[in-house]
């Protein structure tokens, strides 16, 4: 057995480790706990709260605690050498807010570690529950915080993102002016991500920039609380936050708790926690310039690594500070595999009939055009959904089929590159990554190659690695080498002389997004 490393992931749905032996190279264990299925006495349905208003999604903190308690003891009852961890990261939900009273950072130093966690920390919670990512019931302290900074742009530059409704800052607001007393009575309001690290660490530890860049708070060029969203949000904001961390510094040795109860070693060091797009980046190789991962989901996402800020920040774009102290840019693409399958059920494919489809029409499809907005869309925001078709006839099988792969492919491209993301490399991951038609049309689109990369767990990874960083002092690409190696097989160049018709294409496909988005506003 060689150097072990803990990588633990705290997502809307579940708590995964992922335990790494950096002398065998290997992944020696991996676990996770589904709050819904195994913590079934919250209530819980997918990890959060049911409730009559959909706009309202909360969970509640004390399940992601008893998660911690439970899937240690797992990993200690499966017979993980738990003396022989060095480190312990980990990464979480981006967004949610967990507000905390003044008993909170004593409790955590004379935990009892005969007695589970959750049964010690129940009282410490000046709300009940979390206001989580998937919650969008702050429109109007989102018009609120982009007053107070004088309009979007401002706000967008100040702090990476325009107003989100899932971004802390608006939920923080909402609490305060809702719940004046209870907001009064948190002493501490932190992150999942900091929370979760503030247990294994057994005191209040801050928020990291990568974590906090998704908040609407965090002055995204110096690193501290900007003091407009500071006054904007709610009174006193800046002590209940505490300045904000680097995550590449351990905070010290882990708490004693963790010792006695599950046999740690008293020198296992620990890192702040990350977010978990933040994490996932570092968990998938992406640690230089230019690299960027696509995830062809429910959702598509597409987020990449930019060595500076660009000049001018778009409206569409989240941009976060990244553990290797550059920075992401996130975008998220609703009509993701929502879009692709509608398209193959109105003409009643398998899937290797819609690559067909595709392969019998050329690159460009003879300047036939979809844009796909079956479903509301994010990236760029559609309130109103409804497919536009361009030379392009409703009943044509094989146009259908590429018009609406190729759109999202140039959707996405240009809006990349809207955001400052010039892609070098591209990591395609999820289930439409399966597809190598689908592939090729990104390296064309794109003009830069793609690799498919198989991954589990790559927030968990990322955080084991980001521990591997900071503890054994070598450099990114060291850390991260033969961790996150792409499929041998999948290598794709973009072919050359498809280049000028998707140059054109994509042109025209700006103006005509253009022109929408114009119409509507
Ligand atoms: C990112 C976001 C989600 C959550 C999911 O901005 O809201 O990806 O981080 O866990």
């Amino acid at each position: 057995m060689g150097r072990l490393y803990l990588g633990l992931d705290s997502s809307t749905q579940s708590l995964t480790a992922v335990l790494i032996d950096i002398d065998l190279s290997r992944i020696v264990y991996q676990q996770s706990l589904n709050f819904s299925a195994q913590l079934s006495h919250y209530r819980t349905d997918n990890g959060v709260l049911p409730d009559g208003d959909p706009a309202v999604v909360h969970a509640p903190p004390l399940m992601w605690v008893e998660a911690l308690d439970r899937l240690l003891l797992q990993l200690q009852a499966d017979g993980c050498a738990m003396e022989a961890i060095i480190a312990v990261a980990g990464s979480a939900q981006q967004h949610g807010s967990v507000y905390l009273n003044d008993a909170f950072d004593p409790r955590l130093k004379k935990l009892r570690p005969d007695f589970a966690l959750h049964q010690q920390l129940s009282d410490l919670f000046s709300r009940k529950t979390t206001p989580i990512w998937m919650d969008s019931s702050t429109g109007s302290q989102c018009a609120g915080i982009t007053a107070a900074f004088g309009g979007a742009d401002q706000l967008n530059a100040a702090t990476g993102s325009v107003a989100m409704e899932r971004f802390s800052g608006a939920q923080i607001k909402k609490f305060a002016e809702l719940e004046p007393q209870a907001y009064a009575k948190t002493a501490k309001i932190a992150l999942v991500s900091s929370f979760m690290a503030s247990l294994l660490a057994g005191r209040h530890v801050s928020i990291d920039y990568s974590d906090a860049s998704g908040m609407n708070i965090l002055d995204i060029r110096n690193r501290t609380w900007h003091p407009t969203a500071l006054a904007v949000c709610g009174e006193n904001l800046k002590e209940k936050l505490t300045p904000a961390i680097d995550p590449t510094v351990s905070l010290g040795e882990i708490s004693n708790y963790f010792v006695g109860r599950y046999g740690f070693n008293p020198r296992c060091q620990i890192l702040p926690w990350c977010g978990d797009n933040p994490s996932s980046l570092i968990g998938l190789g992406l640690v230089e310039s230019g690299m960027t991962s696509i995830s062809l989901g429910t959702s598509d996402t597409c987020f990449g690594v930019m060595q500076q800020l660009p000049e001018q920040m778009s409206p569409w774009a989240n941009t976060f500070i990244t553990p290797a102290n550059n920075y992401m840019s996130l975008l998220c693409f609703k009509n993701g595999s929502l879009a692709r399958e509608r398209v193959r059920q109105q003409f009643n494919l398998s899937w290797d009939g819609f690559s067909a489809g595709i392969k019998s029409t050329p690159p460009g499809n003879r300047g036939a055009m979809m844009l796909p907005w079956f479903d509301s869309e994010i990236v760029p925001r559609i309130k109103n959904p409804g497919v536009k078709r361009f030379d392009l006839a409703e009943d044509d099988l094989a146009g259908n089929c590429r018009a609406v792969i190729e759109a999202q492919m140039m959707a996405m491209c240009h809006h990349a590159d809207q955001a400052g993301l010039k892609p070098t490399a591209i990591r395609a991951t999820g289930g439409g990554s399966h597809n190598r038609v689908i592939l090729q049309i990104m390296a064309d689109i794109f003009a830069a190659p793609v690799d498919r990369m198989e991954t589990t767990n790559s927030a968990a990874l990322g955080a084991a690695l980001r521990a591997v960083k900071a503890i054994e002092r070598v450099s990114w690409s060291e850390a991260v080498a033969g961790w996150t190696d792409v499929r041998q097989d999948s290598h794709l160049e973009p072919e050359r002389a498809n280049g000028a018709v998707y140059q054109q294409l994509q042109r025209t496909y700006a103006e005509r997004e253009a022109e929408i988005l114009n119409a509507f506003h």
